[in-house]
């Protein structure tokens, strides 16, 4: 009777196995349903999608968002944060208030990288949650004078419903605490995909 005890024993561990496959794929296509895509790609339409979101950079107290990861050793302080760099999770929201429905959350990092004027790097990866594009990503690769009124950063990809994304990001600031360097940020965002 050993024989159909290991023999049940393996169909539960392949079964472990696929349930942990059909997890993966809940979030990720497999290269070959990727590879499936492109080649359907010939016949299919391009699409057009704006977003609007708040961005929430939290820098202060105990739960920051938004950490501080490097900074220049000069011997005067830069006025402009020359070399400072800020990995962040910061959270997106529908509307400005902190309380305000979660959509996703911007993952990444900006380095302060003007010399003679603030002028932020932003590395930043949007991953979102809302039932539509819930596992989808969108990059954010660009020049962030966050001093001005509207800041106009390329998006440079994306993943999930957002495959092959290019776009624009409109970034402006709600709120920002000049004590803290807490900001709330409106972010408006269209992208062309697939
Ligand atoms: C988003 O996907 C995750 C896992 O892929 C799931 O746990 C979650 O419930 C989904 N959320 C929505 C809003 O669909
Ligand atoms: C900015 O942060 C400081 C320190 O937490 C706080 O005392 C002050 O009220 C804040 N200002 C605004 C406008 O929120």
């Amino acid at each position: 009777m050993a024989k159909p005890c290991l023999t049940a024993m393996v169909v539960a561990a392949l079964a472990l196995v696929a349930s942990a496959v059909t997890l993966a794929r809940a979030e990720a296509d497999d290269p070959e349903k990727v590879d499936a895509w492109f080649t359907r790609l010939s016949h299919a339409e391009r699409k057009t999608t704006r977003l609007h979101f708040y961005f929430h950079d939290t820098l202060s107290g105990k739960n920051p968002t938004a950490v501080r990861v490097a900074e220049a050793t000069m011997t005067e302080k830069s006025p402009t944060l020359f070399g400072l760099v800020n990995m962040i999770d910061d959270p997106l929201t529908e509307g400005p208030e902190p309380e305000s429905p979660l959509v996703g959350r911007a993952q990444g990092f900006y380095a302060s990288a003007g010399l003679e004027s603030l002028g932020l790097h932003m590395n930043v990866n949007l991953i979102f949650i809302s039932p539509e594009y819930n596992g989808s990503t969108l990059s954010i690769l660009g020049h962030n004078p966050a001093l001005e009124t509207y800041r106009e950063m390329p998006i440079i990809g994306g993943t999930g419903v957002f495959r092959l994304a290019s776009g624009v990001a409109t970034a402006k600031t709600y709120f920002f605490n000049l004590t803290t360097g807490d900001a709330i940020v409106e972010y408006k965002v269209i992208a062309m995909h697939y």
